[in-house]
């Protein structure tokens, strides 16, 4: 057998192998705390699946255009309108199985052998992946530089050259939990105005999951760059409904066509009574996601102060998301060390920063949509041990 060797150079989600690690370990009688996965632990919104059930008994089980039901699209440029001003054409919106397939398509479009595309590191591990499948070189930025984790506009623009096709941003952000203002926003995008061929993906899918009283300065607020610009979002984080493999994608007028086609040619359309579910989570109340958020708040709280609490570790406080990214270089250990003991020693598991790239060797990843006494014995184990 022969595969194609752009096959061997797809990479993976290292929260894979560990989740098998953890149900091992569990498996063999012992008791793991787990703060490796990225989701929550709260159940999707009763109306959402009442919807879904609901379109199921009235026999909604065929299959729908590729870009989604018409009225899905509808929902998601209301919900756009209303949160953030932005006039978004339902044309110009596809709904996906997840988040995911909306970066996988736009790296396609854009990555080619000679081209670069240019993505955060750490990052979600699939920019990455995705940009070595297509032969373009990847072209990581540090988003370590700064303490809060927010993006440096100045070195990312640096990286842009002729051979750049696509720019990958995240905000907020994971592994770091980092998130970045409108005035450094607005201070990249005036940068863009200097390379008008190159297009960018802004993944937003935490856009809901800010604290503080912020909010995200989406691009889709930036008029000028719509015709160069996709836009990744979802219901699995602000709706708690990872499992549900539900997303939307905001793109250039021009590009839709070309995504038809690889919707047509890979899912054929998105689940449909889902579509229906996910109607419900964007029209109905949002009492559970305000309650996810104040829950996320306290959680935050315990998690960072724990952190602090332990003897060598080093925590900022996350913007966004519900990842901790502490940097652990002063327990004497890197972050794979770290992960390792903690979770063979202390049960409690991880990931390592260098999960997500190569510069983050120092730092691990935690997941605090957990319970806080979940949070609070995973402190106390890992402070035995240290
Ligand atoms: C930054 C980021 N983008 C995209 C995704 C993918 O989301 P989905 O599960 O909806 O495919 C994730 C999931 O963890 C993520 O963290």
């Amino acid at each position: 057998m022969k595969i194609a060797k752009a096959v061997n150079r797809l990479g993976t989600e290292a929260v894979y192998n560990i989740f098998a690690k953890t149900k091992q370990l569990a498996k063999e009688g012992k008791s793991i705390i787990d703060l490796s996965l990225g989701q929550s632990d709260f159940k999707s919104p009763k109306h959402a699946v009442d919807a879904a059930i609901q379109a199921l008994k009235d026999g909604y089980h065929g299959y729908t255009l590729p870009n989604g039901i018409i009225e899905c699209r509808e929902a998601v440029s209301r919900k756009i309108k209303s949160l953030y001003g932005a006039t978004i054409d339902p044309e110009r919106i596809v709904i996906m199985p997840g988040g995911k397939p909306t970066m996988h398509y736009a790296i396609s479009f854009f990555g080619e052998v000679g081209g670069e595309i240019i993505y955060p590191d750490p990052g979600f591990p699939i920019y990455e992946s995705m940009i070595n499948f297509t032969g373009a070189k990847a072209v990581p930025y540090n988003m370590t530089d700064n303490e809060d984790f927010s993006m440096n506009p100045d070195k990312i623009l640096s990286l842009i050259n002729e051979k750049t096709r696509l720019l990958i941003l995240n905000n907020p952000h994971n592994p770091t939990g980092g998130f970045t203002e409108k005035n450094v926003i607005d201070k990249l995008v005036k940068g863009l105005k200097n390379f008008p061929n190159l297009v960018i993906l802004s993944d937003e899918v935490y856009d809901r999951l800010i604290f503080d009283k912020k909010k995200i300065p989406t691009l889709l607020n930036y008029p000028d760059l719509h015709e160069r610009l996709i836009v990744l979002n979802g219901w699995s984080k602000t709706y708690a409904m990872t499992g549900w493999r539900l997303g939307w994608g905001v793109w250039p007028e021009k590009l839709i066509e070309h995504v038809f086609k690889f919707c047509v040619n890979s899912h054929s359309c998105v689940n449909t009574p889902a579509q229906y579910g996910a109607i419900a989570a964007l029209e109905g109340p949002e009492d559970h996601l305000n309650n996810m958020m104040k829950e996320f708040n306290k959680r935050r709280k315990l998690i960072v102060e724990g952190l602090r609490s332990l003897k060598g570790v080093e925590c900022s406080t996350p913007g966004g998301s519900f990842f901790a990214f502490p940097n652990v270089k002063k327990t004497g250990m890197n972050g794979e060390e770290f992960t390792k003991i903690c979770l063979e020693k202390a049960g409690v598991a991880m990931i390592p920063g260098t999960a997500f790239g190569k510069f983050a060797t120092d730092n691990v990843r935690f997941n605090f949509a957990t319970s806080t006494e979940n949070i609070s014995k995973a402190i106390q184990k890992i402070d035995k041990i240290l």
